[in-house]
């Protein structure tokens, strides 16, 4: 049934040399459910991949389907509820204080809006100083010239390391963000849709900025974005998050070329400019995501799904390679080529 040819596993998936695992990681949430007392919110729901060197594995879905959510438990702000998160091969369930002190330092974080996320009492100097300072046996002068250079490095001038903020527009206000996080020299990045609050002329930019970053300092970075222009510009890897879980895992090609999960053709098909030429498979996306706090038996996504029959309502889809990609449907093998 398989018009493409198996293919290697997806990079996602090659272990070796993976700077981050991330292994079945899950995180509910407890939380006050009106009268009736209390639910909980499987926000993230047994997550697996593996983030290797110098690449970007960018996650993409809905509103709530849980990316910041795993954010949060990848950059070590949060604990996960279940499963394990390794970080160039050590486990950080296991790990000390000072050794999460370690781990942190090497998963720094960009947020999407960076005028809430920048101190607004602290120069560039002042913000960019202080990790060095805690971090870094530099005198002042070098650090003073650490700074410099990474302003320049992220297309600052360095004669504004005295200006606040506010004084910035809000896409240098970002390139102080993400000189923040990679003046320490992180292996590992994670993104949160940062360039959705900025312009549209200053988006492409802000990406390639992030690009260049990578190739001078090859640095991971697991990038969150909603914008599927954005994801096929900057992924190698793409992983399809729906409802705390992934519906789809695989490289850049394999996604945009054969999407094998429903959400993702339909994902694509609300994204015009990169699947316009194949209109007559487009799937409009029907409904919304699922009350949380009441997840549908079988396959989450079976009560907005076209190709949903019984199995996909009574029997949860375990995540599987299809054709070249891990995928999370029982009728993978029929959606890449039904409609081809
Ligand atoms: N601290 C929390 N307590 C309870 N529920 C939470 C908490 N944080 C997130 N959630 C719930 O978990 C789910 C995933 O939320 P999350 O913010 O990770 O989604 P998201 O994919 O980042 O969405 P968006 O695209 O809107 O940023 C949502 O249903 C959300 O309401
Ligand atoms: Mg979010």
């Amino acid at each position: 049934m398989n018009a493409v040819p198996e293919t290697r596993r997806p990079t996602a998936h090659a272990e070796g040399d993976a700077v981050l695992v991330a292994d079945q990681l899950a995180k509910h949430y407890d939380v006050k459910r009106g009268m009736f007392g209390h639910g909980t919110v499987k926000a993230l729901n047994g997550v697996s991949f593996a983030l290797t060197r110098g690449r970007t594995l960018a996650v993409v879905g809905e509103s709530g389907c849980g990316k910041s959510t795993l954010a949060r438990q990848l950059t070590m702000i949060e604990a996960p509820t279940s499963g394990r998160l390794l970080i160039d091969g050590q486990d950080v369930a296991g790990a000390d204080h000072a050794k999460i002190a370690a781990l942190r330092r090497r998963v720094q974080m960009v947020f999407q809006n960076p005028f809430a996320s920048l101190n607004p009492r602290k120069t560039v100097e002042q913000t960019l100083g202080e990790p060095l300072a805690i971090n870094t046996p530099l005198t002042s002068t070098e650090r003073a010239e650490r700074i410099a250079h990474m302003m320049r490095t992220v297309g600052l001038r360095p004669e504004h390391a005295k200006r606040y903020p506010h004084m910035f527009s809000g896409g240098q206000r970002q390139r102080v963000a993400i000189a923040r996080a990679m003046i320490l020299d992180p292996q590992i990045v994670v993104a949160d849709e940062p360039v959705s609050a900025l312009d549209v002329s200053i988006q492409a930019q802000i990406l390639n900025l992030f690009m260049d970053l990578q190739e001078e300092f090859k640095t991971s970075y697991v990038f969150i974005s909603h914008n599927l222009a954005v994801v096929e510009h900057i992924a190698d890897d793409v992983m399809v998050m729906y409802f705390g879980g992934v519906a789809e895992l695989g490289d850049n090609r394999t996604i945009f070329e054969r999407p094998r999960h429903p959400y993702t053709r339909a994902l694509m098909s609300a994204t015009p400019s990169i699947f316009e030429a194949d209109r007559r498979i487009r799937i409009k996306l029907q409904g919304e995501m699922p009350s949380p706090l009441n997840p549908p038996s079988g396959c989450t996504f079976h009560q907005r799904c076209p190709y949903a029959i019984d199995r996909c309502r009574q029997e949860e889809p375990k995540l599987r390679e299809v054709d070249g990609r891990q995928v999370s449907c029982h009728r993978a093998e029929e959606v890449g080529d039904a409609d081809a």
